[in-house]
C-alpha cells in the first residue's frame, strides 16, 4: 500500500535521485539538458550504472537511447516496457521524464530482487527505456529517442542544425551513437508486449479531483513549424519609419494572429515559443526573424486545418509589410489513443492501491508514447504535481505520490502478469 514503509522507503530514494540527476545541467542555477552536451550523457551513465547495479543487462541504441532489460520466466519473451525521457526543456522542472526513468529503474530493482530471492519469474521480460531526447529543445525535432524504437527515423534529420549551426550528426557522436545504426534501433514487430510511463500530470485536474494518480486516454495530436520572416536590416537613427521592412514587427503581428486563432477555434492551443531575431543590436532594424510554432488539438482534421490558415496568416502579413516568409513544417505528430485493455489495467491498480478511483485524462502534453503506439499497446500513468505547474523549475511532485505510483506500478504489473498467463 502507498503508505507501507517499503513502498515510503521505495518513494523516498526515487524523489533523492530525482534531485541527484538534476543537478547534471548545462546552466548553473537552473536545469536545462538538451540532446548531444555533456550533462545528458552523464545522466544517462548514471541511470546506467543504476541499472546494472540493481542487475539488469544494458544496451546503447544508435540514437543514445539507454535500455536495460531484465529477461521474464525465460529468456528472449517480449518485453513490458518502462520509462521516459532524461532530456529536459531549458530551465526545467526535476520531474518531467525523470521521474518515469526513476519509477521504471524501482520496478526494476524490486523484481531484480524478487528473482534473485526465487519468485518465478514473469510472463514477459522488463525493459526500462530511457529516451536521450524527447523535448526536442535543441533540434527542429520531437521524440528523437522514442522515434528511433517505433522505426520512424529518416537520415536526412542527421543534417537538421541546432541554433548555433551544429548539425544533428554531431550532436549523435557526442551522445556516444552511430548515425550508421540508428535505423537498427527500430524494435521488431512483437518484441515490446507493452508500454507504461508514469508521468507528472502538467494540469491541475488530478489536484482539483483531489486524487494522486490518473489513468491516460489520449495525446493530443501536436505539429511544429517554423516561420521565417526576412525584411531589410537598417539604421534604427537614419531610417524613416515608411520605408521600413522590419521583419520583428511582422513576426510580433503574425503571433497575434495566432493568438486570435487559438482563443477562435475551441480546444486549439498555438505558441510561439521562440523568436530569434537577427542581427539583434538595440540600433539596427531587425533584418531576420525566425518564430517556432506549436499547434495542438484532440481532432486531427482541426489541428491541421489551424496551421493552414497560421501559415496563410503569416503569408499575408509578410506580403502586407513588403518582407519575405520562408515557412516550414518541422514535426507533426497525430493524437493516439492509449489502449483500452492497458487503461483498464491501470485504472484497476489504481482503485485497489488507492481506494479511489483514477480519473481517465487526456493528455495535452506529448510523451513518447505518442510514437511507442505504432510499434505497442501503449498506456500512460498521470501524477499529481503542484499547482499543474511545468517547464518551471517551480515543477514539484509529493512524495506521497510518488509512493502511491509505486504500489499502482507494483499492481499493474502483477495484473498484466496475471492477464498474460491468461
Ligand atoms: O511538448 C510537450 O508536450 C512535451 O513536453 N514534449
Ligand atoms: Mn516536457
Ligand atoms: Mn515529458
Amino acid at each position: 500500500m502507498p503508505g507501507d514503509r517499503t513502498t515510503r522507503s521505495r518513494a523516498d530514494r526515487v524523489v533523492a535521485r530525482v534531485g541527484e540527476l538534476a543537478q547534471l545541467s548545462e546552466d548553473d542555477g537552473a536545469l536545462t539538458r538538451r540532446y548531444g552536451t555533456r550533462p545528458l550523457a552523464e545522466a544517462l551513465d548514471r541511470v546506467e550504472g543504476w541499472l546494472r547495479e540493481a542487475g539488469l543487462s544494458t544496451s546503447r541504441d544508435g540514437i543514445g537511447n539507454l535500455v536495460g532489460r531484465l529477461e521474464g520466466e525465460r529468456p528472449g519473451l517480449p518485453a513490458l516496457a518502462i520509462g521516459s525521457h532524461l532530456d529536459t526543456v531549458r530551465d526545467a522542472g526535476a520531474w518531467d521524464g525523470q521521474l518515469g526513468v526513476l519509477l521504471g529503474l524501482d520496478q526494476a530493482e524490486r523484481l531484480a530482487q524478487a528473482a534473485a530471492a526465487g519468485a518465478t519469474g514473469l510472463p514477459f521480460a522488463l525493459e526500462i527505456a530511457v529516451f536521450a531526447d524527447e523535448e526536442g529543445l535543441r533540434f527542429p525535432t520531437a521524440y528523437l529517442g522514442s522515434q528511433a524504437w517505433a522505426g520512424l527515423w529518416d537520415d536526412a534529420q542527421l543534417a537538421l542544425a541546432d541554433t548555433d549551426g551544429i548539425p544533428l550528426a554531431d550532436a549523435v557522436r557526442a551522445m556516444g551513437g552511430d548515425a550508421r545504426t540508428i535505423a537498427q534501433a527500430a524494435r521488431a514487430p512483437g518484441e515490446v508486449l507493452a508500454w507504461c510511463e508514469a508521468h507528472i500530470e502538467q494540469g491541475t485536474r488530478l489536484e482539483r479531483a483531489g486524487v494522486p494518480l490518473g489513468v491516460v486516454t489520449a495525446i493530443q495530436g501536436q505539429t511544429r513549424c517554423t516561420a521565417t520572416f526576412r525584411g531589410q536590416a537598417g539604421h534604427a537613427g537614419t531610417t524613416p519609419m515608411d520605408s521600413r521592412r522590419d521583419a520583428l514587427l511582422a513576426a510580433a503581428e503574425w503571433a497575434l494572429a495566432v493568438e486570435s486563432e487559438a482563443l477562435a477555434v475551441a480546444e486549439l492551443v498555438a505558441t510561439v515559443g521562440r523568436l530569434t531575431v537577427s542581427p539583434g543590436a538595440a540600433n539596427v532594424i531587425p533584418g531576420e526573424v525566425s518564430a517556432t510554432l506549436d499547434a495542438r488539438h484532440p481532432d486531427d482534421a482541426t489541428r491541421r486545418e489551424a496551421v493552414a490558415a497560421l501559415s496563410a496568416f503569416a503569408e499575408d502579413i509578410a506580403a502586407m509589410r513588403g518582407v519575405e516568409l520562408e515557412w516550414r513544417q518541422d514535426t507533426d505528430n497525430a493524437s493516439v489513443v492509449m489502449a483500452p485493455r492497458l487503461q483498464e489495467l491501470l485504472g484497476r491498480a489504481v482503485q485497489e492501491t488507492t481506494g479511489a478511483a483514477a480519473p481517465r485524462l487526456a493528455s495535452g502534453a506529448g510523451h513518447d508514447a505518442a510514437p511507442l503506439s505504432r510499434i505497442t499497446d501503449v498506456s500512460m500513468l498521470f501524477i499529481r504535481c503542484r499547482a499543474g505547474i511545468s517547464h518551471n523549475p517551480l515543477e514539484h511532485v509529493e512524495p506521497e505520490d510518488v509512493a502511491a505510483t509505486i504500489a499502482a506500478l507494483d499492481r499493474f504489473v502483477q495484473l498484466l502478469a496475471e492477464a498474460e498467463r491468461g
